[in-house]
């Protein structure tokens, strides 16, 4: 079965097409960073706008990619939500006409489900069941995965999630939008140890996740540093070293715990905080001495793009799953 994958949720036009014989064969990304980064975040309206213009030019670019005349698949695959309503709005209901007017069914993908099974688009994927940390500018999930669409969470962030925490340290340091990506590169400057900030909820049992307080903390300490001048390159670079590694401790220790809970030696790291490298290292590090092993996707992969919503909806529409004709979408869907 081959599927055209498309995903719109936020500020990234991600589409793709995915064949269940033969992977991956198209795989086209425009992200709209450079558009919002003077506003400091993501615009809704520009986004959605945008999503309008990016959104058919890159579908003819993976048909030519993929070496097919248009419309020759089986089915179209869209992210149906959790994100940003407008935009979701542009990929659904181009995605619905394509697929009406090629005569194959559309099935609307959950966002979060396209970035846990990510991996499984590299070599050597994990194989079911496996505990599924999920990372990204909304969410900080700790999913069990018993096969596709049997998912139990175990745990999740009452507050902030792990890539917003990243994006407001940034914000917070002065280093622009999107954050995370450069305050991981500052951190590799950072010296271990000047500063220590909270590892929050880590004390108690429980895998839920709270960053609200470690966000305080960055904060105060930016502040008190600032009011004694200028914040310096070095004390930035420390800053983030420190936040990055509290961040990474605290997910490291929710993510052993819930392994040991589950009786699960497989853990999959998935959306855009996966692409962190040192959160990679320290989790293959943690797992090892007990025979764990750690899968994530390629760093392009980890962020939103659009194999990842063909692979979901191929895998959907394999099992038979269909929908009918409404443009249905969900700013906010529980996994
Ligand atoms: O999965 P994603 O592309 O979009 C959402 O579904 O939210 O994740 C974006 C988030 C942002 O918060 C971004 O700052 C963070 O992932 N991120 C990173 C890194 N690359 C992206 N955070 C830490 N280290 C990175 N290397
Ligand atoms: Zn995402």
């Amino acid at each position: 079965m081959r599927v055209l994958g498309i995903e719109t949720s936020c500020d990234e036009t991600g589409v793709a097409i995915f064949d269940s014989e033969h992977g991956l064969l198209g795989d086209a990304l425009f992200s709209q960073v450079e558009m919002h980064a003077e506003f400091g975040g993501v615009v809704p309206e520009l986004a959605s706008r945008d999503h309008v213009r990016k959104l058919l030019p890159l579908v003819s670019e993976v048909f030519a990619q993929a070496g097919l005349p248009r419309g020759q698949i089986d089915g179209v695959a869209y992210t149906a939500g959790p994100g940003l309503i407008g935009a979701l709005l542009v990929g659904a209901s181009t995605a619905r006409s394509l697929a009406m007017a090629w005569g194959v069914p559309a099935i609307g993908v959950h966002h979060m489900e396209g970035h846990l099974l990510a991996p499984m688009l590299e070599d050597n994927p994990p194989t079911f069941p496996f505990l599924a940390l999920l990372v990204s500018g909304g969410h900080t999930q700790l999913v069990r995965v018993d096969g596709i669409g049997r998912y139990r969470l175990m745990g999740e962030s009452l507050d902030d999630a792990a890539g917003e925490a990243f994006d407001k340290t940034a914000k917070m340091l002065g280093l622009g939008y999107p954050g995370g990506p450069r305050v991981a590169a500052l951190a590799e400057q950072g010296v271990a140890g000047r500063f220590t900030f909270p590892r929050p909820m880590t004390n108690r049992p429980g895998l839920d996740f709270s960053f609200s307080g470690l966000k305080t903390s960055v904060l105060n300490t930016v502040t008190d540093h600032q009011q004694q001048g200028v914040l310096e390159p070095q004390t930035q670079a420390d800053i983030c070293w420190a936040f990055q590694d509290a961040v990474v401790d605290t997910l490291v220790i929710k993510c052993k715990r819930a392994l040991q809970e589950a009786r699960l030696k497989r853990l999959v790291i998935a959306g855009g905080v996966s692409a962190n490298k040192a959160l990679r290292e320290r989790l293959e590090a943690a797992l090892r001495p007990m025979q764990g092993e750690v899968f994530y996707a390629r760093p392009r992969f980890c962020t939103d793009n659009g194999a990842m919503i063909a692979y979901a909806g191929c895998q959907r529409l394999l099992a038979g799953e269909r929908q009918d004709l409404q443009v249905q979408v969900r700013p906010r869907w529980p996994l």
